[in-house]
C-alpha cells in the first residue's frame, strides 16, 4: 500500500535525468522574440492590431507547481500510450497544449508522466504507467492511459514534469473534477482541475499548461 506522499524538499533535482538531455536542446527560434507577444501592439496603417489573445485556459499565468512526492522514477520510456492490453481501469485520454506566458505554443516541450494504477498503486520497479513525450510543433500532446486509483490520504491525480527545451522543470499534478476527496486533500488546488467528459470509450481529459518561458 503506498505511504501518503510527503513534501520533500530538495528532493528534486537528482530525478531530473530525464530532463538532462532535454536542457541542451537550443530554443526554438519563436521562443527566443523579445517580449510576450501579449504586450506588443503593433501599429499597420495608422492603426493598432489587436495584441496576441491570452492562453485558452483563460490566462497567461504560469502552471503552479506542486510537489513531487515519492514515486517518481527518472528514464521512464517515451511513449504517449500508457496502456497495456488487458490494464484494468476506465481509459482516460489526456490532452492540451503547452504554452508559453506569451501564449505561443512550446515545440518540443518534455512531459513526463506518472501515476497509480486502478488500485492505487505505483509501479516502483517497473515503468507501468510511467512515460514521457514531446509537444508537437503547435505545442499539442496527448496522453493515454487509466483513470488512475485512489490511495490513502490524496486525490484522484496525475502527476507530470514539463520542461520546455533548455528551460528549467515544471513539476506539478492535474486532478479531476468532481471528486469527493477533492475537498479534503490539501495539496488540491482547483488551477489544475482537467476538464473531463465521459463517452463510450472512457474519459477525455483537456488541460493546458502554461510554462515560465517568455
Ligand atoms: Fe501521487
Amino acid at each position: 500500500m503506498p505511504e501518503d506522499e510527503q513534501e520533500t524538499s530538495g528532493i528534486s533535482r537528482k530525478h531530473f535525468i530525464v530532463a538532462a538531455g532535454v536542457g541542451a536542446l537550443a530554443v526554438p527560434a519563436a521562443l527566443s522574440a523579445a517580449g510576450p507577444a501579449s504586450a506588443r501592439v503593433r501599429p499597420e496603417a495608422g492603426r493598432l492590431l489587436t495584441p496576441t489573445p491570452k492562453c485558452t485556459d483563460g490566462d497567461s499565468t504560469a502552471t503552479p507547481s506542486q510537489m513531487e512526492g515519492p514515486y517518481f522514477k527518472p528514464n521512464s520510456p517515451e511513449r504517449a500510450d500508457l496502456t497495456t492490453p488487458g490494464m484494468p481501469g476506465t481509459k482516460l485520454t489526456v490532452s492540451g497544449i503547452v504554452y508559453s506566458q506569451s501564449c505561443k505554443p512550446i515545440n518540443r516541450a518534455l512531459l513526463d508522466f506518472w501515476q497509480a494504477d486502478n488500485n492505487g498503486n505505483y509501479d516502483n520497479t517497473g515503468f507501468t504507467l510511467r512515460g514521457h513525450q514531446y509537444t508537437d510543433a503547435q505545442g499539442r500532446f496527448t496522453l493515454t492511459t487509466i483513470v488512475p486509483g485512489l490511495y490513502p490520504g490524496r486525490t484522484r491525480h496525475i502527476h507530470v514534469k514539463l520542461q520546455a527545451p533548455g528551460r528549467s522543470i515544471l513539476t506539478t499534478q492535474t486532478y479531476f473534477p468532481n471528486e469527493p476527496r477533492n475537498q479534503t486533500d490539501s495539496l488540491y488546488d482547483p488551477r489544475l482541475l482537467m476538464k473531463v467528459t465521459s463517452g463510450p470509450n472512457g474519459r477525455d481529459a483537456v488541460i493546458d499548461f502554461v510554462l515560465r518561458v517568455p
